[in-house]
């Protein structure tokens, strides 16, 4: 296994300042009777049709070096103890390498919960199929990340087989797909179209955390700055879309807190994705990661009883307001 780009990637979000983004734009109002207790707080929901104790998962990171295999081994473990679903990070690179399986195969080693596979959408349905197989996964997430690839020296330029690719694999897997961007957000036209592909789930991964054009930016020494006006906020399309009962909506990139995870889901979403804060933990000691993961459990809680929801489906109901 090589030192690779996936290495590069891990290293250079680190480094990323988490800054302010469109939940700080949401003010949401606290109850002063809100007639609950914290035990009363459900926390359960679905994620891609699976009932799940948290509505949070880790989202697609990593794989595929020694340290991606450091970092999949700690938070599948993590994942496992909460019963947390987790997405692996791409796993393209195991139809090249032999030699990385194992930094994925060690996720469904340790994780009895939900696995959830990872491509973007130049996979074939043979590619798709190896993918789920090699970790038993529960769902197949492809990410679309035209812009990341573009500005990629080594990345794709050949987009013109997406779409079918994606329209073939899920005719054939037998698992849940789900579709998301990589931290630019999916366009409202691009969610538009993957619904009439007949896609149900869609995590609609925006700006406002991790950014790709930031780290491709420090890998090159080039300005990407003028391909910012592309980069769509997590918070701004959940307000954008329209509520469609034929469809899940999660919510990625961006979600820094307790607190990011509520408006999220607030603004429709199902569940709530985070990588960076996971990211973050895998630098601690394993009791102490699981202690940051409960106290972040029960500042869900808090918050819920702050703004006197019970369950999470209450939630899309708690006013808001925007601010400047
Ligand atoms: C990612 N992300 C990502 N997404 C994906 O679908 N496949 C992948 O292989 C990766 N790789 C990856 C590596 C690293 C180091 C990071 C931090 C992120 C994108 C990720 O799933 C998510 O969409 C963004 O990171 C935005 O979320 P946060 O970091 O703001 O919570």
């Amino acid at each position: 296994m090589s030192k690779n780009r996936k290495d590069e990637h891990i290293e250079l979000a680190l480094k990323q300042e988490v800054k302010k983004n469109a939940f700080d734009k949401i003010r949401l109002e606290a109850l002063d009777l809100p007639d609950l207790s914290m035990d009363q707080i459900e926390l359960n929901t679905e994620f891609l049709g699976y009932k799940v104790p948290y509505p949070i998962y880790i989202n697609a990171m990593t794989g595929g070096s020694a340290n991606g295999h450091r970092i999949n081994e700690f938070l599948s473990r993590l994942a496992n103890h909460f019963n947390l679903p987790m997405v692996t990070g791409s796993q393209s690179i195991i139809f090249k390498d032999e030699a990385s399986k194992p930094s994925f195969e060690i996720i469904r080693k340790n994780h009895q919960g939900i696995v959830v596979s990872n491509l973007n959408a130049n996979a074939s349905v043979s590619q798709a199929l190896e993918a789920i197989n090699l970790i038993s996964a529960n769902a197949l997430s492809i990410h679309l990340n035209v812009i990341q690839e573009l500005v990629m020296p080594e990345g794709d330029r050949d987009f013109s087989d997406w779409t079918e690719n994606i329209k073939k694999i899920k005719d054939v897997i037998d698992v849940p797909l789900i579709v998301k961007e990589v931290g630019m957000g999916l366009s409202l036209s691009t969610i538009s179209k993957l619904k009439r592909l007949g896609i149900k789930h869609i995590d609609v991964a925006g700006s406002g955390g991790t950014s790709f054009l930031k780290i491709e930016e420090a890998r090159s020494g080039k300005s990407y700055d003028y391909l910012n006006e592309f980069n769509l906020d997590t918070a701004e399309i959940l307000m954008k879309l329209e509520k469609d009962d034929d469809v899940s909506i999660y919510a990625s990139g961006g979600v820094r807190n307790p607190l990011d995870v509520i408006k999220a889901l607030i603004l429709g979403a199902k569940a709530v994705g985070l990588s960076r804060c996971f990211l973050d933990l895998t630098f601690l000691e394993f009791d102490e990661a699981i202690k940051r993961v409960e106290e972040f459990v029960n500042d869900l809680k808090k918050i819920m009883i702050i703004i006197g929801a019970k369950s999470i489906k209450d939630l899309p109901k708690v006013k808001y307001e925007l601010i400047d």
